[in-house]
């Protein structure tokens, strides 16, 4: 349980440091998780003070929140730019590579991130690593065909479990299933298998994140940052 709120504590502490990156008139994309969610509280109560930016978001819950807290909010087609998006990872390592996807909603915060001038990552200090793929790798699939679609993914030598949510298939906000890919040992080269993964027809993203973060801010349990 103190393990659990200190982690809180330095979620918390990135998602309030990052507010600071935001200035007026921007448009902000909004990123989904606990991490993200602290985030979201930080722009609320900066938005209460005056501050003024059009949000868009990774994902109906990450929207809701936003919505709730009085934050505009618009279409991602109705925008033409995103200045900076802000969104936690699963795993990250010395050269900003990350899995992302822990809370379903990696296809949407990759779209968010690429459109991006500037991306921001939040994390608390146990989600550096040394290599990538020592959590599971999520794998966004459609649901046409998806067992055939597991199967070669499995082919390639990896073992995936289906996500669920209260003993029922987990459906992301884009009606698509998630397989969890475990792996015995971090890949050699996760370019090549996000590659060999994509070539699969009825994948639609893997949670294999390249290039995409400028920022890291790495809150501690102390409640203290550092950026990287
Ligand atoms: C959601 C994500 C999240 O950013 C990732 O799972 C980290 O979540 P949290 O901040 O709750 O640890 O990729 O799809």
């Amino acid at each position: 349980m103190l393990q659990l709120m200190t982690l809180d504590l330095a979620k918390k502490a990135a998602g309030y440091k990052a507010v600071e990156h935001i200035k007026n008139n921007m448009i902000v994309g909004l990123g989904t998780g606990s991490t993200a969610a602290y985030f979201i509280e930080a722009l609320i109560l900066a938005c209460k003070k005056g501050l003024q930016i059009t949000a868009v978001a990774s994902s109906e819950k990450s929207q809701k929140l936003a919505l709730l807290g009085g934050i505009k909010v618009v279409d991602l087609n109705e925008v033409s730019h995103i200045d900076i998006t802000v969104d936690g990872a699963d795993e990250i390592d010395a050269q900003k590579r990350m899995i992302k996807g822990g809370g379903g909603a990696h296809v949407r915060e990759k779209i968010l991130a690429s459109a991006s001038t500037k991306v921001i990552i939040i994390i608390d200090e146990t989600k550096f690593s040394s290599s990538i793929g020592t959590v599971k790798l999520p794998i966004e699939i459609l649901p046409y065909g998806s067992k055939i679609t597991q199967k070669k993914i499995e082919n390639l030598g990896f073992q995936g479990k289906w996500r669920t949510t209260q003993d029922k298939p987990f459906i992301s906000d884009n009606g698509n299933l998630i397989l969890d890919l475990h792996f015995p040992i971090p890949p050699s080269s996760p370019e090549n298998l996000h590659l060999q993964l994509k070539n699969i027809p009825g994948v639609v993203e893997t949670g294999f994140f390249f290039h995409l973060a400028h920022t890291v801010i790495i809150g501690h349990k102390d409640g203290s940052t550092r950026i990287l």
